[in-house]
């Protein structure tokens, strides 16, 4: 039987085997979230009233202390009968846009870099999202999702792009999205998720921004800068994006039309595992510290493997960045994490 879940006065019908997270996005209520798979933690609440069920929520981001504290992690949980929760801190529950399903046409698939791909979906109906959110897909023939992050604008709702690194045996990756793939596919998932997008335009103040891709970590980087220099077209974007080598770099026309468009937009690809004339040498998170001597007043932008985004927070606050102004997206893929 369904349980309804209840949080700061709204209250949701959570259909059987729904985690919390989603019965409330579907409904278009805000909830925390980024890696919707239990090993973020961006997703703690607070039981109020009721009874979870705690499901595959690891100790290792929800311990037992904190399961006796009435603590659950959204994106697990099920609720075993109707439950009240809160948002932990000071965050308050709004508006969102609606967590559906999706389905869709394949209508690209394209060799960008050393095992990287652009893959365009052309959905059957366009989707409400911010730039910078992911979407989940379903690996055909299984129950296994795995989340890709929109290289689109908002305005770019019915066809979009992902950018696809292959991970080696990967089941989603490499067996389909490197394997079996063909224009003309149908493909279905689910979204929009996240909480790394652009700000609503009206909370859009301008100011300078520095965002640092690593791999494809680029993809949500590119959604959001254009989505930034559309909204305010003199301001400062300063766009980071690290890879091992010169063939894994992609997308440099696109990016020197945007700095042809913009005066105030400037791309740096940086390589850490080669030298070239052409090109930075080193992370991108030390580039950045080499080129701005302040960034008070920022915005910083992170998306990529772990240690870089780590690095990249020491590297904005050391540069006097606002916490507050830091988002970052760290991109693990599942594929990754399976094989690993
Ligand atoms: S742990 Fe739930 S969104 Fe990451």
């Amino acid at each position: 039987m369904a349980s309804a879940i209840s949080v700061a006065g709204r209250r949701v019908e959570c259909i059987e085997d729904q985690s919390i997270l989603e019965s409330l996005l579907r409904a278009g209520v805000w909830m925390p979230n980024s890696c919707n798979q239990g090993t973020c933690g961006t997703c703690k609440l607070q039981v109020l009233s009721g009874e979870v069920d705690h499901r595959d929520s690891p100790q290792d981001t929800l311990s037992a202390e904190e399961r006796t504290q009435g603590l659950a992690l959204a994106c697990q949980a099920r609720p075993l009968r109707d439950t009240e929760v809160a948002l932990c801190g000071s965050k308050e529950a709004r508006s969102t846009h609606v967590l559906r399903d999706l389905a869709g046409t394949v209508t690209g698939v394209e060799e960008i870099a050393r095992d990287t791909r652009r893959i365009l979906l052309d959905l059957d109906e366009a989707l409400d999202f911010s730039a910078g959110q992911y979407i989940e897909l379903t690996v055909p023939g299984t129950i296994e999702r795995r989340q890709y992050s929109l290289a689109n604008t908002a305005e770019e709702n019915k066809v979009l792009e992902l950018h696809v690194r292959r991970v080696p045996g990967g089941l989603a990756s490499d067996q389909w999205l490197f394997g079996t793939i063909a224009v003309g596919d149908r493909v279905e998932g689910l979204g929009p998720l996240g909480d790394f997008h652009a700000p609503p335009a009206e909370e859009d103040t301008g100011e300078p921004m520095v965002l640092i891709g690593g791999g494809t970590g680029l993809a949500p980087l590119v959604g959001i800068v254009r989505t930034a220099l559309a909204r305010h077209p003199n301001r400062e974007v300063v766009l980071y994006h690290g890879v091992r080598g010169e063939s894994d770099l992609y997308d440099g026309g696109v990016f020197a039309e945007l700095g042809a468009s913009y005066d105030g937009f400037r791309f740096v690809p940086v390589l850490s595992d080669e030298t070239s004339p052409d090109h930075r040498s080193g992370f991108p998170t030390d580039a950045f510290l080499e080129d701005i001597p302040s960034s008070r007043g920022w915005s910083g932008w992170l998306c990529g493997p772990p240690p870089m985004v780590e690095a990249g927070v020491k590297a904005f606050k050391r540069r006097r960045m606002t916490p507050r102004l830091i988002h970052r997206e760290k991109f693990t893929p599942a594929d990754a994490l399976t094989s690993a």
